[in-house]
C-alpha cells in the first residue's frame, strides 16, 4: 500500500465550474435565452459533483471517447482511472432539437436553472454493453442496470458550468464541498484522513472497521452518501440522526467529522468502489475504507471483487486503501473480530441479515447489541415507524 498523508504533492487539483459572483448574475441572465432542458435529481447531483470539483479531474458530462474508454477499461480518454460512466441522457426528439456547440440551461423540475452545458457532442450508446461492463450483469433486477435502461438513448457530452447547487434536504449544516475539507481537514492539523463510505446506518462492523483504521491515521471522514438510494435503503434523514447519535455516544468528537456525500447510489460494487475512492481523495482523504462487498447488492458480487478491483488501480489512485476483512461479534471472543482474528466455529459469530434487522426494527425490537448500538436500534425504530 502506497501511504499518502495530506501535502501539495499528493494533492490532486480541484476543477471548480461553479460560477459565482457578477459572472453568475451575467451568466443567470443569459440562460433566459438558453433552451431548456429538464433534468432529474441523479443528473443535477452529477452535476453539482462535476461544478464543486468532487468528480475532479472531470469537467462536463462526458464525450463518446471518454465514455467508451471508461465503460470499457475504466480510464479516460488521456489515460486517466476512472471507473464509472458520468453521462447526461436524453431522448431521441430532445437531442434532435439541440445542435452541436449550442449552449443550453440545465433546470430542475422545479424550475431552477441548476447549470449549463455547452453542448460538444450527441452520441448514442448500447445500453446492454454499459450494463454488462459497469454493473457486470444485464439483469433489470439490479438497480443500476434498471436505471440504465430506464435513461434516454441518447448522451450529450460537453462542459459545464454550476449556477445553483441543489437543496440538501436539511442536512446543510453537514455539507461541506471538497475545497472546504481540504480546508477543515489543515485546520484541524490532520494529516492523514480516512474517507468512510457508506449508504447504511453505522453498525457494529462498520464501527469496527472505522475505528481499526483510526487507529493508524489522524482523522475519520464518516461520508455518507445522501443522494438516490432503492427503495428499501433506510431513508438519509433517519440514517444522519443515526450517525450524530452514534458519533455523540461513542466516538472521540477532535477525531471524527460527519459529512454528506450528495451523490446518487448506482450499486455498482467494484467499479463504484474505485469511484468512492476517487471522490474521496478529491474531498482531501488520504486513506479510503473498502470492506466486504463494497456498493454491492444481492448477490451480483463477490465478497472481496471490489477490493481486487482497486487493487489493481490503486497505485495510480493517489488514495490508499484500507481492505478489511468481513468484520463480526465473536461470541467467544467477545469482541469484534474477523476471519483473520479469530479462530471460532461460525456459530460463535453474530450474523443478521438486512431482511432480519428490519423485519426487527419494523416490530420495534432492537437488534442485538453486538450488531447494533442501542442508542441506533432506537434511531432507526423510531425512523421506520415515520416512514
Ligand atoms: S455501501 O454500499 O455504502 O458500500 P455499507 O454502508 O454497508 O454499503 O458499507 C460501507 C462500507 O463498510 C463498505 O466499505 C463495506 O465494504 C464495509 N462493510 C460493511 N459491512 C461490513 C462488514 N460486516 N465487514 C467488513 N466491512 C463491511
Amino acid at each position: 500500500m502506497t501511504n499518502h498523508t495530506l501535502n501539495k504533492e499528493t494533492f490532486f487539483n480541484l476543477v471548480n465550474l461553479e460560477l459565482k459572483g457578477i459572472d453568475r448574475e451575467s451568466k443567470i441572465d443569459e440562460s433566459y435565452e438558453l433552451k431548456k432542458l429538464t433534468i432529474n435529481k441523479w443528473a443535477i447531483s452529477d452535476l453539482e459533483l462535476i461544478g464543486i470539483g468532487g468528480f475532479s479531474p472531470l469537467k462536463g458530462f462526458m464525450g463518446q471517447e471518454d465514455y467508451e474508454r471508461v465503460v470499457k477499461e475504466l480510464r479516460l480518454k488521456d489515460g486517466t482511472v476512472w471507473s464509472i460512466p458520468i453521462t447526461l441522457p436524453v431522448n431521441e426528439d430532445q437531442a434532435e432539437e439541440i445542435s452541436i456547440g449550442e449552449e443550453v440551461a440545465l433546470v430542475g423540475e422545479d424550475g431552477v436553472t441548476y447549470g449549463t452545458i455547452k453542448v460538444e457532442e450527441k452520441y448514442t450508446y448500447d445500453k446492454e454493453v454499459e450494463a454488462q461492463n459497469v454493473y457486470g450483469t444485464i439483469e433489470e433486477a439490479h438497480p443500476g442496470v434498471k436505471k440504465v435502461y430506464e435513461k434516454g438513448n441518447v448522451y450529450l457530452g460537453g462542459p459545464i458550468t454550476l449556477l445553483n447547487r441543489p437543496d440538501h434536504g436539511g442536512f446543510e449544516d453537514y455539507y461541506l464541498d471538497p475545497a472546504e475539507t481540504r480546508q477543515m481537514f489543515a485546520d484541524l492539523g490532520w494529516k492523514t484522513i480516512v474517507g468512510f463510505q457508506t449508504r447504511n446506518p453505522v453498525h457494529r462492523a462498520h464501527e469496527h472497521i472505522q475505528k481499526t483504521a483510526l487507529e493508524a491515521v489522524d482523522g475519520l471522514l464518516l461520508n455518507p452518501l445522501v443522494g438516490e438510494t432503492k427503495s428499501d435503503d433506510i431513508p438519509a434523514d433517519v440514517r444522519m440522526e443515526s450517525y450524530e447519535t452514534i458519533l455523540k455516544n461513542y466516538y472521540v468528537e477532535d477525531r471524527v467529522r460527519l459529512v454528506i456525500y450528495p451523490a446518487a447510489m448506482r450499486y455498482a460494487g467494484p467499479r463504484e468502489a474505485i469511484l468512492h475512492a476517487i471522490v474521496r481523495r478529491n474531498y482531501g482523504c488520504t486513506h479510503f475504507i473498502v470492506g466486504r462487498d463494497h456498493a454491492g447488492v444481492g448477490d451480483y458480487y463477490g465478497t472481496y471483487d471490489a477490493q481486487d478491483l482497486i487493487s489493481e488501480y490503486e497505485d495510480e489512485l493517489g488514495i490508499s486503501i484500507f481492505k478489511f476483512e468481513h468484520a463480526f461479534y465473536c461470541e467467544v471472543c467477545e469482541n469484534m473480530a474477523s476471519a483473520k482474528t479469530c479462530p471460532h466455529d461460525k456459530k460463535h459469530h453474530v450474523h443478521l441479515s438486512g431482511t432480519k434487522v428490519r423485519e426487527l426494527l419494523r416490530n420495534g425490537e432492537r437488534p442485538p447489541k453486538e450488531f447494533s448500538r442501542p442508542e441506533v436500534a432506537d434511531v432507526l425504530i423510531k425512523g421506520m415507524k415515520q416512514n
